[in-house]
C-alpha cells in the first residue's frame, strides 16, 4: 500500500514536473515548436507512467512466480479512490496542454480569413496530379511551379487547394500539415524562424507519381525576400503570355523537378 502511494505519489510529482519544464530548443517554425514542446510535456507523462507500469508488472511476475493458485482480490477503497484521481489529473493535464495547442492559429487556422496584421505573407499551394503550382495571389498571382520562398519572422498563410483529387500539403521540419482538396481552399497559417531549405510531401496517395509529388519551402531573410519578389514580379511582366500558359500546362511526367515555371 505505502509503496504504490509512493509510486502514485511520483508519478504526479512528474506530471507537475511537466507542467513547468518546457523544452528551449531552437525551432524551425512557430507551428513546429508547439508541437514539439507538446511532444515533450506528453513525454514527460508517457516515461513514469511506462516505468510505473512495467515495475508492478515485473514484481509481481517474480513474487508470485511459485503460487499454486490465484487468490481472489479484496478490494481496496483508498487505492482505487487513489488511481481513480491520478488517471483523472493526468487525462486533464494532457487534455488542457493538447488543447491549448490545436486552439493555436498556427496548428488550427480557423476558417479562410487571413488577419491583416503583421503584413502577412499569401501563398496559395495548388496540387495537380502530380505536382505543385504555388502562387502568390497578393504580388499578382505569379507563380513559382513547386518551390516557395517565404521571409523568417512573418505571418505566412497557405491556401492549400487541388485541381483534380484530393492531395496532402506536408512540410514535416515546419510542422505544417493540410489537405489539398477540389473546389475547396484550407488556410494554415505559421511563421517560419530558421532560415534554410525545407522538403514538402503529398501525404495523399493520389495515383502512380504520389510519390515524386514533391516541393520545397525556402526560408529567407526578409530584405532577401523582398528582393526575390521583385525579380519575380518584373519576370513576370515581361512574359506574362507564356507564363500564364506554362502554369496550366500540368504535365503529368514523372519529373517535378521540371517546375512549371522553369525559367523563374
Ligand atoms: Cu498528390 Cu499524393
Amino acid at each position: 500500500m505505502r509503496k504504490t502511494r509512493f509510486a502514485l505519489a511520483s508519478l504526479l510529482a512528474a506530471v507537475v514536473m511537466a507542467l513547468v519544464a518546457t523544452p528551449a530548443a531552437a525551432q524551425a517554425s512557430a507551428s513546429s515548436e508547439l508541437i514539439n514542446q507538446l511532444n515533450g510535456k506528453l513525454m514527460y507523462v508517457a516515461i513514469p507512467i511506462t516505468v510505473l507500469v512495467q515495475v508492478i508488472l515485473l514484481y509481481t511476475v517474480i513474487k508470485f512466480r511459485n503460487s499454486e493458485r490465484a487468490l481472489p482480490t479484496r478490494e481496496n477503497r483508498r487505492l482505487e479512490i487513489t488511481w481513480t484521481i491520478a488517471t483523472a489529473i493526468i487525462l486533464l493535464f494532457v487534455g488542457v496542454a493538447s488543447y491549448g495547442v490545436l486552439a493555436n492559429e498556427n496548428i488550427t487556422h480557423q476558417g479562410n480569413d487571413i488577419a491583416a496584421d503583421n503584413d502577412p505573407v499569401v501563398v496559395t499551394a495548388e496540387a495537380y496530379q502530380w505536382g505543385w503550382n504555388m502562387y502568390y495571389p497578393e504580388e499578382g498571382n505569379f507563380t513559382t511551379g513547386n518551390k516557395i520562398v517565404i521571409p523568417a519572422d512573418r505571418p505566412v498563410y497557405f491556401q492549400v487547394t487541388s485541381t483534380d483529387v484530393i492531395h496532402g500539403f506536408h512540410v514535416p521540419k515546419l510542422g505544417l500539415k493540410q489537405d489539398a482538396m477540389p473546389q475547396s481552399t484550407n488556410t494554415i497559417k505559421t511563421v517560419a524562424y530558421e532560415e534554410g531549405t525545407y522538403q514538402g510531401y503529398c501525404t495523399e496517395y493520389c495515383g502512380v507519381a504520389h510519390s515524386q509529388m514533391y516541393f520545397t519551402v525556402e526560408v529567407v531573410s526578409g530584405d532577401e525576400y523582398e528582393s526575390w519578389l521583385q525579380e519575380q514580379k518584373a519576370a513576370n511582366s515581361d512574359s506574362s503570355e507564356s507564363s500564364s500558359n506554362s502554369a496550366t500546362a500540368t504535365n503529368a511526367t514523372a519529373s517535378n523537378t521540371t517546375a512549371a515555371n522553369a525559367s523563374q
